[in-house]
C-alpha cells in the first residue's frame, strides 16, 4: 500500500465526524462505544477505533453509576458527548484543555478547565476543583513531559477503584526523540 493510501486509511480510522466515513468500518458487536463512534452525527471525535474494545473492557463497570470522569484534551468536544451517552444520566464530565475555545462545551453536567497539563500548579487547581475522580483519560498534548507530569500529579488523586488511562504513548516518544523508540505500546492503564 502506498504511503498516501496508508495515511488516508489511518486518518479515516482515527476520526469519525459522521456516518459517511464510517460505513466501511467494522462494527464490534455489542460495544456501545464503537456503535456510537461510527454512527456519530454530533461533534467530531478524535479516537483510534481500536481503543474502543479497551475502553469498554475497563469502563463498563462504571456505566449507570454516575461517575466523575476527567478527560484531558477536549478538541471539538465530541468525546465529551460520547462519554455522557456511554456512562448515562448523572455522569459529571470535566474536560481539561489548553485552548480557551473549549469553554463553549460547558453545560450543567460538563465542566471545562483551561490550562496546561504540564503545569503542576494548574493540576493542583484541577484536583481542588475535582475532589473526586473515578476515571481520568489523558488524551491531551501527548508529549512525554505532559504525560508524566500529569500522571505524577493526578494518579494519587484517583479513587481507589478508579481508572487512569493514558492514550497515545507512541507519540510521546516521537515528540521527544532522544528517548529510545523501541517501545511501541500506545495506551497504558493503571487502576
Ligand atoms: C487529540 S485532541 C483531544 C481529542 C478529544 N479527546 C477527542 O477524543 O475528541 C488533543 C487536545 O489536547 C489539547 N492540548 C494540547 N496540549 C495541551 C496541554 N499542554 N494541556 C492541555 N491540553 C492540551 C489540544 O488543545 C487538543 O484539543
Amino acid at each position: 500500500m502506498i504511503l498516501t493510501q496508508l495515511v488516508a486509511r489511518l486518518f479515516r480510522q482515527w476520526t469519525a465526524a459522521g456516518v459517511a466515513g464510517a460505513q466501511s468500518m467494522p462494527l464490534e458487536a455489542g460495544n456501545p462505544l464503537t456503535e456510537y463512534f461510527f454512527g456519530n452525527t454530533g461533534r467530531t471525535i478524535h479516537k483510534w477505533h481500536d481503543y474502543f474494545e479497551i475502553y469498554h473492557r475497563h469502563f463498563a463497570r462504571f456505566r449507570g453509576c454516575s461517575p466523575i470522569v476527567v478527560e484531558i484534551g477536549v478538541a471539538q468536544g465530541g468525546s465529551l458527548q460520547m462519554w455522557h451517552r456511554y456512562f448515562g444520566p448523572g455522569t459529571q464530565i470535566v474536560g481539561v484543555d489548553i485552548d480557551p475555545r473549549c469553554r463553549q462545551f460547558e453545560d450543567r453536567s460538563t465542566t471545562i478547565l483551561i490550562g496546561d497539563q504540564a503545569d503542576r500548579r494548574f493540576l493542583a487547581e484541577v484536583r481542588t476543583r475535582t475532589p473526586r475522580i473515578d476515571i481520568l483519560i489523558d488524551d491531551g498534548g501527548h508529549t512525554m513531559t505532559q504525560q508524566t507530569t500529569t500522571f505524577e500529579e493526578m494518579y494519587p488523586h484517583i479513587q481507589p477503584n478508579g481508572i487512569y488511562l493514558c492514550e497515545d504513548m507512541n507519540t510521546s516518544l516521537i515528540a521527544e526523540p532522544r528517548v529510545p523508540t523501541r517501545c511501541i505500546s500506545t495506551t497504558a492503564f493503571w487502576s
